[in-house]
């Protein structure tokens, strides 16, 4: 049985999970419009993944004997002066996401659920790699400049990364 604490804080991280979804796919749509369909694929992509990191929490929740809340959510801010601001703003939201992460790990450890602290593991892992993709296709980014057919290739290769 989950303590209310950590019931809190697990649906505090499921409404960040879901956030981060719904924002990647307003994301991807404005790839889409943009041109951009490699990027929009990933964005798709990625918004998938978030689900699934929310719909894990949602059956951790309500598998440990608490009550899993599905939140109301915002409509996402698309204001992009161009791609690498878009993944400058992933890697913020991913840093952002990590640091909530570490904080219900810290959590469980302070409250002795070492369940929970377990369950929290893939997360840790998870965020390790998203955080180093951000990173790596913002570096890429930022050797590419203003090269239009650097900015073709990199929105082909996109199309690999993740998704089918
Ligand atoms: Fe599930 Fe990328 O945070």
């Amino acid at each position: 049985m989950l303590s209310k604490e950590i019931e809190i804080a697990l649906n505090d991280q499921l409404v960040i999970e879901a956030k981060s979804s719904h924002i990647y796919l307003a994301w991807a749509s404005w790839a889409e419009n943009a041109g951009y369909p490699g990027i929009a694929k990933f964005m798709y992509a990625h918004s998938d993944e978030e689900r699934q990191h929310m719909l894990k929490l949602l059956h951790y929740i309500n598998e440990r004997g608490g009550k899993a809340i599905v939140p109301e959510l915002a409509k996402p801010s698309v204001n992009f002066e161009n791609i690498k601001d878009l993944f400058q703003s992933l890697l913020e939201h991913e840093r952002f996401v990590t640091s909530s992460i570490n904080d219900v790990v810290g959590l469980c450890l302070t409250s002795r659920d070492y369940s929970t602290h377990n369950f929290m593991q893939w997360y840790v892992a998870e965020q390790l790699e998203e955080e180093a993709l951000a990173t790596d296709l913002l570096d890429k980014l930022n050797m590419i400049g203003n090269d239009k057919s650097g900015m073709y290739l990199f929105d082909r290769d996109i199309m690999s990364i993740r998704g089918e």
